[in-house]
């Protein structure tokens, strides 16, 4: 089969590849027909990701057909259309009976990481049962690809884990897909305010678009007063980071009101200052989370009935022999404009 094979910091190959074969009874393997790119492939690219090592298959999400399973596998059959969750989830283990899949024992995130992964024609999802979906009849494909990680990162990350409550004010800091996702599903609870602040006018655009009540380009610096501004200087209720750097993580703990929340969805690989003596009369809760993907089957009934529209998110979209070109375009997103590109067999 062809694949898309990190080959170490800065290189990457569209090549020839084994197919996966089922190793243990609860395997399945997938056809994928639609898949995309996700910021967290370019970190591993980079190489900001050690536990992702050469040789390995990129990619964690993604939609596909069931060409073979395991002899424990009791869900699904070849046949069936499928949509694939970034993580893996025995659902026996203490942290799955926990809810918690990120931290599965034998599962978590290790598709396109530690385990080869979607980006290619096929694919072995470990712990089948609990790790895939099934696509009711009529759904759209393509708005269920972005269900694999980016929809759920932003609700569980960001809006469950910021609180976000009818009437409440949000601010998120970063309107990159995953900041885009987290403002979409916050509209779930009518919050009263949802102030999104990024670097980007055109992605700042976008975000007026999906339902943003005030927009903040904080090139300027200025960002925490134009947020104070529109607050009448309380700040909000839920500060949503979005981005994964020091500047922007600190900018959520300067816009929280109190008694409110940072609820940090970025990927840090850097040390971030924490300023207490600043925080520690303030009533306010930090939280950090692995995205669960405990919320898929509910994404799944919105996005069926129409309550959301993530396709939205779909800029570009290439076929399968193209990935190098969509790994180009989604990599120089300031230039084209890119924010999910959609990768077909
Ligand atoms: N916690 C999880 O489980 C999880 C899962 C998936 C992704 N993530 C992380 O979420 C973060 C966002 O992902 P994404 O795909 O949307 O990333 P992205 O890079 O596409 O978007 C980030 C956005 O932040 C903006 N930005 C950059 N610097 C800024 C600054 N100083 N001030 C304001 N805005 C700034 C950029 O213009 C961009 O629009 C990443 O760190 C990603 O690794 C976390
Ligand atoms: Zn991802
Ligand atoms: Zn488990």
């Amino acid at each position: 089969m062809k694949a898309l094979v990190y080959q170490g910091p800065g290189r990457k190959a569209y090549q020839e590849h084994a197919n996966p074969t089922i190793n243990a009874p609860t395997d399945a393997i997938v056809r994928v027909t639609r898949t995309t790119i996700c910021g967290t492939d370019l970190h591993i690219l980079k190489g900001d990701v050690p536990s992702c090592q050469a040789g390995r298959i990129l990619g964690h999400e993604g939609v596909g057909v069931i060409s073979e399973v395991g002899t424990a596998v009791s869900t699904f059959k070849a046949g069936d259309r499928v949509l694939i969750s970034c993580i893996s989830a025995c659902g026996k283990c203490l942290y799955c009976r926990r809810l918690m899949y990120s931290h599965c024992t034998s599962g978590g995130w290790i598709l396109g990481n530690t385990i080869d992964g979607t980006q290619a024609e096929l694919v072995r999802i470990p712990h089948a049962d609990n790790s895939l979906y099934p696509i009711p009849a009529g759904a759209d494909e393509e708005a269920l690809v972005m269900l694999s990680d980016i929809l759920p990162t932003g609700f569980e990350c960001g809006v469950l884990n910021g609180k976000v409550q009818p009437g409440s004010t949000v601010a998120i800091v970063g309107s990159g897909p995953i900041g885009l996702a987290a403002l979409l599903t916050a509209q779930f609870y009518s919050p009263s305010q949802i102030i999104m602040i990024d670097l980007d006018d055109n992605r700042l655009a976008v975000a007026q678009r999906f339902g943003a009540t005030s927009i903040v380009n904080s090139s300027d610096g200025k960002a925490v007063a134009a947020v104070m501004a529109l607050t009448a200087q309380r700040g909000v209720d839920a500060a949503i980071e979005a981005v994964g750097i020091p500047a922007t993580f600190e900018l959520c703990t300067q816009l929280v009101a109190p008694g409110g929340t940072v609820a940090n969805i970025g990927v840090h690989g850097k040390k971030v200052d924490l300023h207490l003596e600043s925080l520690w009369d303030r009533n306010i809760s930090i939280t950090t989370r692995l995205v669960d993907t405990v919320s898929t089957p509910m994404l799944l009934s919105t996005v069926n009935a129409h309550r959301i529209d993530p396709k939205l998110l779909i800029t570009h979209r290439f076929k399968f022999d193209q990935i190098i070109e969509a790994y180009e375009t989604f990599g120089n997103a300031a230039q084209s404009r890119a924010l999910k590109v959609l990768i077909e067999a």
